[in-house]
């Protein structure tokens, strides 16, 4: 029997596997992202997870909001599309990879919305925050959903996800993730100061990068966005989730390292620092 494997990520692993930019690309060739959130009370969040797709390399991002937050959104990501939070104007296979609920709020209208983008979807899915708290009510969709699903949840996230604690998770983070992420064939990004990447197969990977400036609320979000531009740029899923949180460690690093404190660094500090990291390793 092939025992699954244990892998901590590494830059050379970065710098071998980051997706090569064509001279001869068009943005097409990047993939068309599409992010769905955007509740009424929450612009940041897709504000900033679309941004920071964008600031990975993705093609075209495209937002899925509540019609009254478009005009508010739209001034600080002019690079986006926008369409109404609502499945009869949104056309999810029409895109590459989509993440789903980042500001998505939890209203049972938000319950409903989700449910149906996963029996719908057939593009691989990115699942955050309010996305995650719909999901435990739902989750054996999932072994029915044949698209590839992501799930990026922090400790109690996860723990609610998998019907114990965080003592008992924190004892056992990698068995009790790889029993989830086989059972359901979901890839499993268990967030914290060192996060376990988990596929399908039950290979574990651990991304040790970033530091405690990161703790603070909007920090996952932008990974999220991170991880859909990624996801749209690779061929390999694993590759796009590990490179994904590595860079998004890396950048609070240098960032820290050189221009902020471990105090004031903003999640919206990382996006716009993507590119000095990006540079090192491209
Ligand atoms: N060291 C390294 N990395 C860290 C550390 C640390 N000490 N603390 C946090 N991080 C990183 C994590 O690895 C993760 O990538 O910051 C990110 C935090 O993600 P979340 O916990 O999802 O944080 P947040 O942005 O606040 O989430 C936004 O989603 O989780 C829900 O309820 C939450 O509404 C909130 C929303
Ligand atoms: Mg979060």
């Amino acid at each position: 029997v092939n025992r699954p494997g244990k892998k901590v990520w590494l830059k050379e692993d970065v710098v071998r596997t980051f997706p090569v930019r064509e001279r001869f690309s068009h943005k097409g060739s990047h993939g068309r992202g599409l992010i769905i959130g955007g509740a009424p009370n929450m612009p940041g969040a897709v504000m900033m997870a679309a941004r920071a797709a964008l600031r990975a390399g993705a093609g075209l991002v495209s937002i899925a909001a509540s019609h009254h937050l478009i005009s508010t959104i739209a001034p600080y990501v002019p690079e986006a599309t926008y369409t109404d939070l609502n499945l009869k104007t949104l056309d999810i296979d029409s895109f590459h990879a989509a993440a789903v609920g980042m500001g998505l709020g939890r209203s049972e209208q938000s319950a409903s919305l989700f449910e149906d983008i996963l029996r719908l979807a057939n593009i691989p899915i990115i699942i955050d925050a309010d996305g995650l708290y719909h999901l435990k009510k739902m989750k054996n969709m999932l072994k029915e959903h044949t698209a590839p699903v992501v799930l990026t949840p922090h400790f109690k996230e996860a723990a609610d996800l998998l019907d114990t604690t965080v003592s008992a998770l924190k004892q056992n983070p990698f068995s009790l993730t790889r029993a989830f992420s086989t059972e359901y064939g979901v890839y499993f990004l268990l967030k914290g100061p060192y996060t376990i990447i988990t596929t399908t197969d039950g290979d574990q990977y651990v991304v040790t990068t970033g530091n405690e400036s990161l703790a603070k609320g909007g920090s996952g979000d932008v990974l999220s966005g991170i991880l859909l531009g990624l996801l749209l740029q690779s061929h390999h899923i694993t590759e796009a989730l590990c490179n994904g949180r590595f860079i998004h460690g890396k950048t609070a690093e240098i960032l820290t390292r050189h221009t902020h404190s471990r105090y004031d660094l903003l999640a919206s500090d990382v996006i716009e620092g993507l590119p000095m990291t990006l540079r090192t390793i491209c």
